[in-house]
């Protein structure tokens, strides 16, 4: 074949490493001060449902737990002869879910109860228009009949299976927090009947935190909102028909110090780079890249339907993750083990469609996750093309990078490689080409190879490929392509007259390398004789 119709180049993909033949074995799970396990670790059996941890509902309200809708400290207040008292929400919530539902209207009428404040505003067109017109008559009855009551059931179940106070994972910690499938399960048929308290206004103690409960997804006449709500019911009505027998864990990771980019003498990693394919299929058993918001999730519940939201549609348990992790700051990402695929797509953004159930073959680990690594890292947004190469910003997406892929403790031969793709190049408006090599730069940097997905581009993956050849045959480090792209900055772009620089970023390099009369040193410990 001539190089212009290769559908891939670089490292065949069989030779980078996946999960879970790459891992080392897993030390038995235990909860520490540094790590939350909600179901009893002592009792965790292949192909059997957790057993939550405690037995017995434990109650917390305070601000370093989520706070729960069971909880007897969820209150509102009433207005009777002897004055204002209050009253459980809870017990709110329950009458009003245990009446049924037999159309959209009930729902929004049940849902309305517990949220009075908000009746007014919230507005329930996507869950009557998919009832009227989304679904067919027997699915419409099948959704009544049986799908509604059992979430229904699963929700109201929470003081029974989330039992343990779930701590929330605030900016700063680095802390993992780990719960079984049914657990998820629970808290996401909470969020569907937006009963979470506190969490519908953005002026509330949770203003730093995404959105959970599920209100904005039922508003609206957008075709989008139907293929929405037509995935995550599919969800619902596999975890309600068999329940899910899995953990999954979710694990902030806050990162103090960062290498020096200037000086490190780290040499690049292997490169796999096709223009066919996806993150998530062809990348399973990878480290597989989130391009999120520094709200994880981003717009799920509302409009938004690009790479993040669609892959916490499809793997739904990722959006439980929206309940307890606060805003990402710069240093920050949120890696997520263990979420199972339960439906297939066709289409992106506008032309979205839910199309089928999804069987998740994913093998699980010895913790009973499935092998499937996800890690949210929210890039820059750019209003201006030329503001992503000062080199502040450059360092910035570094090392968020940077934090996604490193692993400290674990010796890169166990890591796996890093699916990846066009990061913050879409909704966030980077350039591609830039931000290909930054990601490649800080696997380099975390001892991890690279699948990239270029989503179709065909001259994307040729020029990235093409540069990483000649960076590896020339052995240039992490150090040199960084104090390049700040050449970059000072020679090209402070002087370009335009929106965008007048030298590409990839002919600056060739020049500027190909010019150079130094050669690298070579590396390895043959040199140093
Ligand atoms: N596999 C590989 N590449 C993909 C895939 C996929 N499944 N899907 C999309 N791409 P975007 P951003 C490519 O815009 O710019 C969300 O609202 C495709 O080329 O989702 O980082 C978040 O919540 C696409 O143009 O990421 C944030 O708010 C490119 O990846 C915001 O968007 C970028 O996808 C993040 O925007």
């Amino acid at each position: 074949l001539l190089n212009s119709d290769k559908k891939w180049l670089g490292t065949p993909i069989e030779m980078l490493r996946r999960m879970p033949q790459c891992g080392q074995p897993l030390p038995h799970l235990r909860a520490s001060d540094s790590h939350k396990v909600l179901i009893r670790t002592d009792l965790l059996k292949e192909g059997e449902v957790p057993v939550p941890y405690p037995s017995k509902f434990r109650d917390a309200w305070d601000d370093i737990t989520v706070k729960m809708p069971c909880s007897e400290k969820n209150l509102f207040p009433v207005e009777n002869e002897d004055g204002s008292v209050v009253q459980s929400r809870w017990e709110l919530i329950r009458s009003a879910l245990e009446n049924g539902c037999k159309s959209s209207l009930d729902i929004r009428d049940a849902i309305l109860s517990y949220n009075t404040a908000h009746a007014k505003r919230w507005d329930f067109t996507a869950l009557n228009v998919l009832c009227t017109d989304g679904l067919e008559h027997s699915e419409v009855q099948y959704l009544f009949d049986v799908i509604l009551p059992e979430m229904v059931k699963l929700a109201l179940s929470a003081p029974k299976i989330c039992t343990q106070p779930i701590p929330l994972l605030k900016q700063n910690m680095n802390q993992s927090l780990t719960m079984s499938q049914e657990q998820i399960a629970c808290l996401l048929a909470n969020a569907f009947f937006c009963t979470f308290p506190r969490r519908n206004s953005r002026k509330s103690e949770y203003s730093n935190y995404p959105e959970i409960n599920f209100y904005r997804l039922f508003e609206g006449s957008s075709p989008r909102k139907i293929e929405k709500l037509k995935t995550l019911l599919c969800y619902f009505r596999r975890v309600t028909t068999s329940k899910p027998t899995g953990l999954v864990t979710f694990t902030r990771q806050s990162l103090n110090s960062f290498s020096k980019w200037e000086s490190s003498a780290t040499q690049l990693t292997r490169l796999h780079i096709t223009y066919e394919g996806t993150i998530e299929d062809q990348g399973y058993g990878m480290l597989q890249v989130d391009f999120a918001n520094r709200m994880v999730g981003g717009g799920v519940t509302g409009l938004g339907l690009v790479q993040e939201e669609i892959r916490f549609l499809i793997n739904p348990e990722l959006i439980v993750s929206r309940l307890f992790t606060e805003a990402l700051d710069h240093n920050e990402c949120l890696i997520i083990t263990g979420t199972e695929q339960y439906s297939k797509y066709s289409g992106y953004a506008e032309s979205y469609k839910w199309k089928d159930n999804h069987k998740d073959e994913t093998p699980r680990d010895e913790w009973q996750r499935r092998c499937t690594e996800i890690v949210a890292l929210d890039a820059l947004k750019y209003r201006h093309f030329m503001e992503q190469f000062h080199p502040d910003k450059i360092t910035r997406e570094l090392n968020k990078a940077y934090c996604g892929f490193v692993r400290h403790g674990v010796n890169s031969q166990y890591l796996s490689a890093i699916a990846t793709g066009n990061w913050g190049c879409g909704a966030f408006g980077g350039d591609t080409r830039l931000k290909a090599l930054l990601q490649i730069m800080a696997a380099a940097e975390a001892g991890r190879d690279v699948a990239y997905f270029t989503f179709g581009d065909a001259e994307l993956m040729r020029d990235v490929h093409d540069l990483h050849t000649f960076l590896t045959d020339r052995h240039i480090t992490v150090g040199t392509l960084y104090g390049l792209l700040k050449q970059y900055f000072n020679v090209v772009c402070k002087n370009s007259h335009s929106q965008r620089p007048d030298v590409s970023l990839y002919g600056f390099i060739y020049e500027q390398i190909s010019s150079d009369p130094l050669p690298e040193p070579s590396p390895g410990p043959s040199s140093s004789s």
